[in-house]
């Protein structure tokens, strides 16, 4: 990246940030605020497909494997640029560079894009274009656990304090994109009335080849086996570890400091278990089944 532009980076990441504001109650990094209209009112196009996710829940993977279905599984391709700037975050505004929606305005279609919004903050032009929805899901502990971690390197969220201070925070929704809760239940509670696939991180995690099978027949593609396990191939952990258009090492450490934690930390189910206290783990189960009780969505229970 250009030393100028990394320049204000720093300088526009020390202003905006840290700083958190809210719309309608889901608290969001301020200088999105800033553009809400501008989000709100993005124009979706029909043939768009949307990977959504509550931070943490393998965005990033998933943005990969979509992106390789719909290139047919060709990989060079896929490599032609770094995966923020090939899917356009539409909630993110990180100033100097290019605002989501800038720059998915200024892309060619077929676009993919990538959102963390609650479901009630969703521009209303995906539903009436009626757009392809990849939503990917993953239990709660180990995307608390894997937000901690990012919080802490990410120079353009606040610091997440200790893990204690954290837990807390995590279990009362007062973190960026807000609440775990109300956003895995809010989009499961849509998904039949648009057209949305509701994945599972575990479910990749288990059988990476069935998923990525209907993830591919969702987006109305046949592929062939050979293509699906090369896609299997180019999208597992370590691969996308090494890659450098996945690894976020193209961007500079002002914005993500990977010498704190790696982007590609871990990969993994149940890392959860190597940070709750028992007593945490307590509270978070009770909190757990009052929140998602009569909501009709389950995990896996055995992580
Ligand atoms: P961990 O911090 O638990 O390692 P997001 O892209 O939504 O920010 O999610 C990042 C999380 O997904 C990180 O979790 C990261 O390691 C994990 N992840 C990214 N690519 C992955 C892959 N190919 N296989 C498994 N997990 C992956």
């Amino acid at each position: 990246m250009d030393p100028e532009v990394m320049e204000k980076l720093a300088e526009e990441i020390k202003k905006w940030g840290v700083k958190i504001g809210a719309i309608q109650g889901i608290p969001l990094p301020e200088s999105t605020c800033e553009i809400w209209d501008q989000i709100y009112n993005f124009q979706a196009r029909e043939d768009d497909i949307l990977v959504s996710t509550y931070p943490k829940a393998g965005t990033t993977w998933m943005q990969e494997i979509v992106d390789l279905i719909m290139l047919n599984g060709d990989v060079e391709k896929s490599m032609r640029a770094p995966c923020f700037v090939k899917v356009p975050f539409i909630d993110l505004n990180a100033k100097p560079m290019k605002s989501g929606v800038e720059a998915a305005n200024n892309m060619e279609s077929p676009r993919l894009l990538k959102t963390h919004l609650p479901v009630q903050l969703m521009p209303p032009s995906f539903w009436e274009k009626n757009v392809k929805v990849v939503y990917v899901a993953r239990n709660a502990k180990d995307c608390m656990v894997s937000y901690f971690y990012f919080q802490r390197m990410n120079k353009g969220l606040p610091d997440p304090g200790t893990w204690d201070e954290y837990f807390s925070k995590f279990l009362v929704g007062d973190v960026p994109w807000g609440s775990w809760f109300d956003h895995v239940i809010g989009w499961w509670k849509v998904k039949d009335q648009h057209q949305i696939l509701y994945v599972f991180y575990e479910d990749i995690i288990e059988d990476p080849n069935r998923e990525i099978r209907k993830i591919s027949k969702f987006l109305g593609k046949n592929l062939t086996e050979e293509v699906l396990e090369s896609i299997r191939h180019h999208t597992a952990f370590e691969a996308m570890k090494k890659n450098p258009m996945t690894n976020f090492s193209t961007l500079p450490s002002v914005v993500f400091d990977q010498t704190v934690s790696p982007f590609l930390r871990k990969g993994e189910v149940g890392d959860w278990k190597n940070h709750f206290l028992v007593a945490q783990n307590i509270i978070f189960d009770e909190e757990y089944k009052k929140k998602m009780e009569g909501s009709g969505l389950h995990f896996r229970t055995e992580l």
